[in-house]
């Protein structure tokens, strides 16, 4: 060291020249090694680029500086709150509060995502935790690379669905909501199964789905695994994970379709129900099948006479050969139930309540009759229109609702939301000249446009084909 000092301030120039060259040579490397990186995706960084730099500065034995700067990287990752309060107000826009760090994957006409690893992450993977199911705040995320996961960390293989929804899993409408960008993303990428499924609300963790929305679920992609995050409290990271947080988004109307087809389809298989050639379906004397589904529930929100509902759609009914009549009870049905009950319908009428949810395994354009309590159309908000959205985003025609006129007044009208709970709950009366007139409609109509599709090529019933898209 000395004599080296010492022959640079003796021969400085010579010295200099020496230092110069191996200076240019090493940065010339070094930008070669960078252009590499730039250019390559991030897996080959990883793999190539670094076993490069590890080979060069093995020469040197600078394995030691590897360890320490892969220990550095993996401290340097770092966890931020999964709910953001500083976006309380914007919930739900741009990049929300949940994972607000990170902008979102924006693709025409499809629900706005996040995907990792990816080219938006550099590569790096997803990391939760926490497992809170009451604060949000207090569950967080990283983002981190493959090699250089934090210490303790569990990696999670396969490809993940995340999904922070503002509303809920259980809910049949809030549910497929939360679900239908899911689905989608799989039609558009190779039908991709997901291995678990991760479910927030607000960044609380989530341990279940409502069961129908889990069931259909199930038919579209298998055996479903909620994510409980229960082996430790360390960081999970996922091999591959994508995550929805805008419910179903900017996605266009065109796609929702294209989702509700695929649903309907997958529930339809999953029940072993094959209904080709429903839709044309004659009676022996040429009359088209029109079935009517008078789908009722107990309780809250039932018809107060429910023989004399019966007895004004069956009367209508009779009246139209062809026409059938079946009375469903909601509550006694299992899914395939459900599922095959609808798909054997036309027309659905039903009071206010989420067993309507299941017009989705109607063939497209058939029809809907929705019944209210007393107050609901004065207090209930936009919320009840609910399967007036349903009908559209999976291709049926709403045909109106009936609001109950009558009903004991709730005890200060001017509070919407008091009345709200008042009448909440309360019963569905009936108007026999109203609901003839109004069955009476919606039986000719369905009745036209069977006449009209049996006179038009089978090919242009390709949405109730028996091919699913997945
Ligand atoms: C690096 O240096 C250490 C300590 O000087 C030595 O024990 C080790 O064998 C060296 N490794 C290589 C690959 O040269
Ligand atoms: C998006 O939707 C519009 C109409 O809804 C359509 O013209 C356009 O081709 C769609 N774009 C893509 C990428 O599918
Ligand atoms: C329900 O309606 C039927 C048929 O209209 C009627 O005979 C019956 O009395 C009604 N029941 C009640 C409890 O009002
Ligand atoms: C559903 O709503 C969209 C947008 O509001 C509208 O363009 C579309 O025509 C509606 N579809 C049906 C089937 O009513
Ligand atoms: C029942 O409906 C008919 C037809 O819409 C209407 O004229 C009549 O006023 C309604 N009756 C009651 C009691 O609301």
């Amino acid at each position: 060291m000395e004599d080296h000092l010492k022959s640079c301030t003796q021969s400085k120039s010579k010295c200099f020249s020496t230092k110069f060259i191996s200076i240019f040579v090493s940065s010339l490397f070094l930008v070669i090694i960078l252009f590499h990186t730039q250019y390559s995706s991030p897996f080959e960084f990883s793999l190539s680029a670094r076993s490069q730099i590890r080979a060069f500065l093995s020469q040197e034995n600078y394995s030691d500086v590897i360890e320490t700067m892969n220990a550095e990287l993996k401290d340097s990752v770092t966890f931020l709150p999964l709910k953001d309060l500083r976006f309380t107000e914007t919930a739900r826009d741009g990049h929300t509060w949940f994972m607000s760090s990170l902008n979102d994957i924006l693709e025409e006409n499809e629900t706005e995502h996040l995907y990792f690893p990816s080219k938006e992450s550099k590569g790096r993977l997803l990391c939760f935790k926490g497992r809170d199911i009451r604060d949000g705040t207090k569950n967080s995320y990283a983002l981190a690379w493959r090699g250089s996961l934090p210490d303790s960390a569990i990696l999670l293989e396969g490809l993940t669905f995340v999904s922070d929804t503002y509303y809920n899993h259980d809910n049949l409408w809030h549910g497929i909501c939360a679900m239908a960008p899911l689905v989608r993303w799989s039609m558009k990428n190779e039908c991709l199964n997901p291995a678990r499924w991760v479910l927030f609300h607000w960044g609380e963790l989530r341990l279940k789905m409502g069961s129908w929305v889990q069931q259909l679920m199930q038919a579209n992609f298998g055996e479903v695994k909620v994510e409980g995050f229960d082996r430790g409290d360390v960081p999970y990271c996922f091999e591959k994970a994508i995550v929805m947080r805008h419910d179903l988004g900017q996605m266009k109307q065109e796609n929702k379709l294209k989702v509700s087809d695929q649903l309907r389809c997958k529930a339809r298989s999953y029940c072993g129900l094959n209904p080709a050639g429903k839709g044309r379906e004659m009676n022996e004397r040429g009359f088209p099948i029109i079935r009517l589904t008078l789908l009722m529930r107990r309780g809250s929100r039932s018809f107060k006479n429910a023989t004399a509902v019966t007895d004004i759609f069956a009367k209508e009914c009779a009246q139209v050969e062809g026409c059938i009549l079946h009375v469903a009870q909601s509550e006694d049905l299992s899914f395939c139930d459900q599922v095959k009950v609808l798909t054997n319908t036309d027309i659905v009428a039903s009071p206010h309540g989420a067993q309507l949810t299941n017009m989705l395994f109607m063939d497209r354009e058939s029809s809907v009759m929705e019944f209210f309590p007393k107050g609901w159309k004065e207090n209930a908000g936009v919320g009840q229109y609910a399967h007036h959205w349903m009908a559209n985003q999976s291709g049926m025609k709403h045909q109106g609702a009936w609001w109950d006129p009558i009903g004991e007044e709730c005890p200060s009208p001017q509070d919407h939301l008091q009345c709200f709970h008042f009448h909440k709950d309360g019963m569905v009366g009936h108007n026999k000249t109203y609901f003839a007139e109004w069955a009476r409609r919606v039986i000719d109509q369905v009745r036209l446009s069977k006449v009209e599709l049996a006179s038009v090529d089978q090919a242009k019933q390709l949405h109730d084909s028996k091919a699913c898209v997945c």
